[in-house]
């Protein structure tokens, strides 16, 4: 074998052996570097005879010709299998938790949702849910608004276009239509409260087309008044952390509800700020009731053995109130600063006896 074919074939066989492109660079070097193998030999060119050297000039270009190009293939390669393996190891699972301090804040209804489930989970209630796109019979029929009862009016609904033959759909105007799902799907007894969006066809500086809402729902036999009125006076107690409360049951109408009620608390001002308990004034913050024989009976209930009371509250208006938040379109606008300064940190779950806020 001449040196040309001796010089290739080692060279060759070390490029394909570099297992990186350090080992790789070393090989060019030790090959087409200055001093490298190959260089020395091109250099010999110059003491030949013309002769000598039109048989050996291509042979000898042709050397460098080819280990310049298995550097080359060899160094892509590398290159590839390099970004290959960065690509595996630093791949991010976007549904893993970040590792850094969480800079995400639960917006302040998101907060007062936890602090609800909290207070009522304490008492025996669970979180039930419905959908936000409703039919008529459970956001109107079932629960006592009869066909073309001015009641329904009260409710600007957002209607979806009909489909052939069947009433229109809705988006659900309160959460009261989950009372109904659940009602139908569960028998008594039943302790509940929902949680959810509702929308009205309404836009100004206190009301927005998407709101909050949470219902509750207690039905078992031997059910009040009296029981109806504990169990909403000790909710106002924890949920705005006071000790007294002054409340009153103002008489009230509500189609799914006999007798129905509006619960006002005192509260007083202090400079800016509200203290909700006692002071001089009263201020409106819940509708309630006896739920009505005519909605049990709707869901399969027999009224002359349970009876129930249930009630439904605006929580963005109450998370205002609690957390002194002056103005109520911020809360949809999305502002970092805003959330950052009224949101909360989240997985702090509130509980009772661990505290709320
Ligand atoms: N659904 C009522 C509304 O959106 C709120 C309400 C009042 C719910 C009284 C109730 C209740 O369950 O008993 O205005």
């Amino acid at each position: 074998m001449s040196e040309i074919e001796t010089i290739e074939k080692e060279a060759l066989g070390a490029i394909e052996q570099a297992g990186d492109l350090a080992a790789l660079d070393a090989v060019r070097v030790a090959e087409l570097g200055k001093k490298g193998r190959v260089s020395c030999l091109m250099k010999t060119l110059g003491g030949m005879s013309p002769e000598e050297r039109q048989t050996m000039g291509p042979k000898l270009n042709g050397l460098r010709n080819r280990v310049q190009e298995a550097v080359e293939a060899r160094k892509a390669e590398l290159e590839e299998a390099e970004l290959e393996k960065r690509l595996q190891t630093e791949r991010i699972d976007m549904t893993l938790p970040p590792r850094a301090v969480p800079e995400g804040r639960l917006h302040p209804v998101m907060q007062v949702f936890e602090e609800m489930a909290a207070i009522f989970g304490d008492m025996g209630f669970t979180v039930a849910e419905g959908p936000d796109i409703e039919d008529d019979w459970h956001n109107f029929t079932a629960l006592n608004f009869p066909e073309g009862h001015p009641a329904r009016e009260t409710h600007d609904t957002f209607f979806f276009h009909p489909q052939q033959g069947a009433a229109p759909k809705v988006l659900r105007t309160h959460t009261s239509p989950v009372q109904v799902r659940v009602m139908e799907a569960q028998k008594p007894p039943i302790r509940i409260i929902v949680p959810g969006r509702v929308y009205r066809n309404d836009w100004d500086a206190t009301h927005t087309p998407m709101f909050h809402q949470v219902e509750g729902l207690v039905i078992d036999k031997n059910i009040h008044m009296g029981h109806l009125k504990g169990c909403l006076i000790d909710f106002v107690k924890e949920f705005f952390e006071v000790a007294n409360v002054e409340a009153r049951f103002r008489p009230h109408f509500f189609p799914f509800t006999e007798p129905s009620a509006e619960m006002d608390v005192k509260y007083r001002k202090v400079g800016e700020s509200i203290e909700i308990g006692e002071g001089d004034s009263w201020m409106e913050i819940l509708g309630s009731g006896m739920v009505h024989p005519n909605v049990l009976r709707n869901c399969g209930i027999d009224p002359d053995e349970y009876q129930g009371f249930a009630f439904g509250m605006g929580v963005d208006r109450l998370a205002m109130l609690k957390y002194g938040m002056p103005d109520l379109r911020p809360y949809f606008e999305a502002d970092a600063g805003w959330t950052r300064h009224y949101g909360f940190r989240p997985w702090l779950s509130p509980s009772v006896a661990g505290g709320l806020s």
